[in-house]
Parts: C-alpha cells; sequence; structure tokens
C-alpha cells in the first residue's frame, strides 16, 4: 500500500510503497478515504517530545481517519465490509489502509463527506472531553475560549452554545463574523486587545487553546472556583492555588461512545466541520508546511521557525487518501 513515512526524526516525510497492514481476529482493516493533519504529528515527528510522546522509527504519521471497512476479524461482530466509517487511531492514518479496533470507531454520517469527516474525530473529541469531561460546564454559565477560530476551538464554541453557555472567545479578527455565525457571543481580537483588560466580567471555565502567556493572564479573568482546562501546556497548581480555582491539562482520551454522541449532532446539524484545504496524500509535507506556521505551542514549545507563514483561514486540513 501507499503510505507517508517519517524515517527518523526531524526528517522528510516519504511516500512510497510499504506492506499493507495485517489485521488480529478482533480488528478491522479499513481501506482509508481521508486522513487530517493534527499539530501532535509534527511535534512527534519532531522529536523534541519524544521523552514524553515517542514513536517508533520508521513511524506512519495520522489519528484520525475516514474509510470503508475493507476486511473484518473473526470476532468482529460490529462491521461488515462496505461500512463507512470514521474514527481515530494511535497512529497511522497517512496510509491507504488501517488496521483498528471497532472500539475506536463509529458509522460516518451520512450527509458528511469523506473529507470532512476526517476532520471530525480529534478536534470534535477534544473539544467536548475539554468542555464537559474536564471543565464541568453548564447552562448558564460563561466561557472563554482562546483560539475559537481553531480546529479545536470551533467544535468548543458549537458544543458550547449548544449547551447554553455564554461563549466569549479570542480569535484573529478576521474570524469575528464565522465565530458569531458558529454561537459566539462576543469575539476578542487577540492581537489587538488584551482579552483580561476589556472582559467586564469573570468568567466561569476558560478552555486554553494556546497556552502559554495567554495562560498566565487567563487566571485573572476566572471567577473564584472556576476551571482552567488547558490543551498545550500544564497548569501552575501554585497559580491556581492562588486564585482559588481549578486548573488541569487535558489529554483527549478518544472513544466511540464520545465519536457517536458527536456524530449524532453532525446528522442533526446542531454543529458542523470545518475543512479549509483537501491535499493528496502524497502532498502530505506540503500541508505540513501549511500548518507548520500556526503552531501555537506544544507543551510550552513551538515549532514554527522564524518566517514561517501562518495560515489565514480557519479550519481542518485534510488529505485524501483514494
Ligand atoms: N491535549 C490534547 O489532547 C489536544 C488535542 C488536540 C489538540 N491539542 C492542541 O490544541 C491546540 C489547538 O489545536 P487546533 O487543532 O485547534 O489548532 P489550529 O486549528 O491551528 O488553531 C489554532 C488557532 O489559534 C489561534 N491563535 C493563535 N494565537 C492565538 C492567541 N494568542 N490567542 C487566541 N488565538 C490564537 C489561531 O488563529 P490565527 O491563525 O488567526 O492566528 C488559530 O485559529 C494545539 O496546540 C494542539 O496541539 C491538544
Amino acid at each position: 500500500m501507499k503510505a507517508v513515512r517519517v524515517l527518523e526524526y526531524g526528517g522528510p516525510l516519504v511516500f512510497n510503497d510499504v506492506p499493507t497492514s495485517t489485521i488480529a481476529r478482533d480488528e478491522i482493516l479499513v481501506k482509508v478515504k481521508s486522513t487530517a493533519v493534527n499539530h501532535i504529528d509534527l511535534v512527534k515527528a519532531s522529536g523534541t517530545v519524544r521523552q514524553i510522546l515517542p514513536i517508533d522509527l520508521p513511524w506512519i504519521p495520522g489519528h484520525e481517519f475516514s474509510g470503508v471497512v475493507d476486511q473484518i476479524g473473526s470476532d468482529v461482530a460490529a462491521y461488515a465490509p462496505g461500512d463507512a466509517v470514521f474514527g481515530t487511531s494511535d497512529m497511522g492514518a497517512y496510509a491507504e489502509f488501517l488496521a483498528v479496533k471497532p472500539a475506536t470507531i463509529v458509522r460516518k454520517p451520512a450527509n458528511l463527506s469523506f473529507e470532512e469527516a476526517a476532520s471530525v474525530p480529534v478536534a470534535s473529541q477534544t473539544a467536548w472531553q475539554g468542555l464537559f469531561t474536564h471543565g464541568h460546564l453548564q447552562k448558564g454559565q460563561t466561557i472563554l475560549i482562546h483560539g475559537g477560530a481553531g480546529a479545536v476551538g470551533a467544535y468548543a464554541v458549537q458544543l458550547a452554545s449548544h449547551a447554553g453557555a455564554t461563549v466569549i472567545a479570542t480569535a484573529s479578527g478576521d474570524d469575528e463574523a464565522y465565530l458569531t455565525s458558529i454561537g459566539a457571543s462576543r469575539v476578542i481580537d487577540y492581537r489587538a486587545a488584551q482579552f483580561e483588560k476589556v472582559l467586564r466580567e469573570a468568567v466561569d471555565m476558560v478552555l486554553d487553546l494556546i497556552g502559554g502567556d495567554t495562560q498566565q493572564r487567563s487566571f485573572l479573568v476566572l471567577k473564584e472556583g472556576g476551571h482552567l482546562v488547558a490543551a498545550t501546556q500544564p497548569v501552575s497548581q501554585e497559580e491556581t492555588a492562588r486564585h482559588r480555582v481549578s486548573g488541569v491539562m487535558m489529554r483527549l482520551a478518544p472513544s466511540a461512545d464520545g465519536l457517536g454522541r458527536i456524530a449524532r449532532l453532525l446528522e442533526e446539524k446542531t454543529i458542523r466541520p470545518d475543512v479549509a484545504t483537501v491535499y493528496s496524500l502524497q502532498d502530505a509535507a506540503q500541508a505540513w508546511k501549511d500548518i507548520a506556521g500556526n503552531l501555537p505551542g506544544v507543551h510550552g514549545m513551538s515549532l514554527s521557525g522564524p518566517g514561517a507563514a501562518r495560515r489565514r483561514s480557519h479550519g481542518k486540513i485534510v488529505l485524501r487518501v483514494a
């Protein structure tokens, strides 16, 4: 099968033939239609976090996909060849075939294209778990979402708004109309204003998808007893104690139940996906160049070197495989 691989830390992406994946009795072989690019793909491949997130080289990136069931193991009853599915994987979705456990996939909503479906699993579940599992967000509360127009942020805005919260988002000013259209009550242009200076009320929850100084300043806008949930770096427990709030760095724990819940919201059009660009699999290196300038910082560091161009449109970058 064709696949994109990283042969050495920091090395180029290589597109060529590799042996086709095989499945165990409890696995499903998916013929991948599309996969999507996540910051973590680039971060893991760079080797900068190899102490905490090691990869086995050569490594096929790709944590999410859509596709069609090609083969099922003898113990699998829930799916049959031909079923259209989408889901998450620990790795390996930048390839024509992928072996997965049934517990990581869900039937693809019929109203989503394969490209749209591949863009959903990581960002939507991160948003859901950030808001509700870790942030305990409730109807009537006010939330500040940093990076609201990003892939995770846009789901967080939609899900929080649907849950009956008042949503304030930080983003580039260009994204204001988009964010208002998906449920934000207020957008603060992070390039033009400091959110802690313009916010008039304290908030119940901050979802921090940016980190660094943005996280530091977030303590100033939280109500006592509020929750700070961070996706990119640990939260200082000294600061949480000082401000009498709770703070946690989340790590996505994907599940078929969680994705199934998201699938229903997509089917009933309560939330919608956002695909910015579709590349073919063999152009994955170009897709990575596009996203490198947008890395807001993972575990306190950023891969965007001097001159890295920022992507100016919101939405996910998808790779079309077949
Ligand atoms: N912990 C986990 O389990 C987990 C899971 C998924 C993702 N993540 C992490 O979450 C982060 C967000 O992911 P993503 O896929 O949503 O990224 P993304 O699609 O690239 O979005 C990032 C957004 O942040 C905006 N931004 C940049 N600097 C900002 C600032 N100072 N204030 C407010 N907004 C700012 C960008 O806008 P402009 O481009 O207009 O500047 C962009 O819209 C990444 O670091 C990713 O690695 C963590």
